[in-house]
Parts: structure tokens; C-alpha cells; sequence
């Protein structure tokens, strides 16, 4: 039997449940973008190699999955994997591309019975031939699935994705099927990865690094970010519900005025 997240309210960590409760469930943020970072400052601090980061930073993201579900967040993009971080060691490469099929295999299931939708965002094509097989193969099982969008992030770069949106719609525009005159805003946002996803709310990075490092670029014009220098790791459902409680006290203004006194 696969563990249902909602059906043990025991579950959830008193100190837990009190700070989820001083937030308004009228405007938990629908979309949330967590750059996991800090995996090897983790590892390196205790003492141990950076790809031991790696792995406790895969049970973190088991963890926050769980708690965004169950405070009803729509969508989580986990940024997994940038297109610049093939210029690591190859041994450390193996060991990302390796943890993120053993992810899919030991959590599928379990999220897959809680009507997680997992996509990807990135040039997913470009991984190993089996690990895109597994990508692709996860993606098909839950897509009708209609609780928490779960997007990793895997290779995916915003300049590249940019690109990529340049390239298709200069297709179209060479055969004829948009005039360039008519290329708007929603031209190019239908061009993207995350093309029918609403842009993120509240974007969150661990580590202490205070940059984007390719991550979201067009999407995030109007995003909140939220920084703590806990690496990822480190990173606990507390931490989360923290970033959404200040991420409440925001005032979101799009270029225009105040909402609130
Ligand atoms: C994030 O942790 C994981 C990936 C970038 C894949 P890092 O490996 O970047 O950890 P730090 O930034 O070196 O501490
Ligand atoms: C961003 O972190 C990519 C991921 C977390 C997957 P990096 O560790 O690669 O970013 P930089 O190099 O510090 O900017
Ligand atoms: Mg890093």
C-alpha cells in the first residue's frame, strides 16, 4: 500500500502544524520555484564528498514535495540541473543523472497515488537514452493526474529555453504561419517550456547565493524571492512555510500602485 500524505494528520510535526496555521490559505502561492543549492557546501562542512550533498539534498526534495502538496501549492519547479552544470567533474554528473533516475524509481509510485503531475522542463532529450526514457515514461503515467504539478528542472537553462521559443516561432514566421508584426508577449510565453504554467509567485534559493543562475528568466519579471543561507540539505518543511508567510506580508505591485494601506 502506498503511503496517502493526507491521511494522517499525526504525521505532521506539531511545531510543523502550528506555523502552517498562521498562514492565510486564501493566498498560498500557486506557483513556488526552488533553486536547490548548497548540496556540496553541506557535504564539504562535514567533512564529507560534495556527491553525499547530493543525495541528502534528493530526501530534501522528497520532503518540501510532500509539505507543498498538503498546503496546496499548484505547481513546484525544482530547478535540478542547469545546461552549465555539464562543466562539472563527470564523476559528479554521473552521480546527479544517477540520483535523479533513482528518484523517479523509488518515488513514481508514491507520487503517482497522490496525484502528483511530474513534468520536466529542460532539453530533457539530450540525457542518457535511458534516463530519458524514464523521464518521459513519468511524465506520460501522471499526466492526467490533477493534484500538485510537480517540474523539475533538468538541463534547463533560460537563456536556452529563450532560445529554443526564438527558434520555433522564427519557424512559424518563415512559413508563413505568424507575420512578425503579430510576435507579442503571449507569442513568445507560448513558446516556452512552461507555456500553459502560471508564472512563479514566491522563488526561493538556499545557499546564501543571492542570483538567479539561469533559472526562469523570462518568467520570473515579477516573482517574489526569497533567500536563507541554510543550504538545501538543511532545508525543512518549516523553512518553506516561512518563505510563504513573508511571501504573504509582500506587497505585489506589477508596476502599479499599493493594493494594501
Ligand atoms: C546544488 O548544489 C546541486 C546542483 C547544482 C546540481 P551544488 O552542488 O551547487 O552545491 P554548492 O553550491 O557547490 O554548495
Ligand atoms: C544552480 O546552482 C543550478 C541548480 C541548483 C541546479 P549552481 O550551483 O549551478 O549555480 P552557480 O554556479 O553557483 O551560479
Ligand atoms: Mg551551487
Amino acid at each position: 500500500m502506498w503511503k496517502k500524505w493526507f491521511s494522517n494528520k499525526s504525521d505532521v510535526d506539531q511545531n510543523q502544524s502550528y506555523l502552517q496555521n498562521s498562514l492565510d490559505p486564501n493566498s498560498i502561492p500557486a506557483h513556488i520555484a526552488i533553486i536547490m543549492d548548497g548540496n556540496g557546501r553541506w557535504a564539504q562542512k562535514r567533512g564529507l564528498p560534495r556527491t553525499l550533498g547530493h543525495h541528502a539534498g534528493a530526501e530534501t526534495l522528497r520532503n518540501i514535495v510532500k509539505t507543498a502538496a498538503e498546503l496546496g501549492v499548484k505547481v513546484l519547479t525544482a530547478y535540478a540541473f542547469s545546461t552549465e552544470n555539464w562543466k562539472r567533474p563527470a564523476e559528479e554528473v554521473d552521480v546527479l543523472m544517477r540520483l535523479l533516475s533513482d528518484y523517479l524509481d523509488s518515488e513514481i509510485d508514491e507520487l503517482d497515488s497522490n496525484n502528483v503531475q511530474i513534468r520536466f522542463i529542460g532539453k530533457t532529450d539530450e540525457l542518457a537514452p535511458s534516463l530519458y526514457h524514464k523521464v518521459t515514461q513519468a511524465q506520460k503515467r501522471t499526466s492526467k493526474n490533477t493534484g500538485l504539478i510537480l517540474n523539475l528542472a533538468v538541463n534547463y537553462g533560460g537563456r536556452a529555453e529563450l532560445t529554443r521559443a526564438v527558434q520555433l516561432i522564427a519557424r512559424k514566421v518563415a512559413a508563413g504561419v505568424i507575420a512578425p508584426d503579430n510576435i507579442s508577449e503571449q507569442t513568445i510565453q507560448d513558446h516556452l517550456y512552461t507555456a500553459d504554467l502560471p508564472d512563479p509567485d514566491l522563488l526561493i534559493r538556499p545557499s546564501g547565493d543571492l542570483r538567479l543562475s539561469n533559472f526562469l528568466l523570462w518568467q520570473s519579471a515579477y516573482t517574489e524571492f526569497w533567500f536563507t543561507n541554510t543550504n538545501w540539505p538543511d532545508f525543512t518543511p518549516d523553512h518553506l512555510i516561512q518563505a510563504i508567510a513573508d511571501y504573504q506580508r509582500r506587497d505585489r505591485r506589477f508596476g502599479g500602485l499599493k493594493t494594501s494601506k
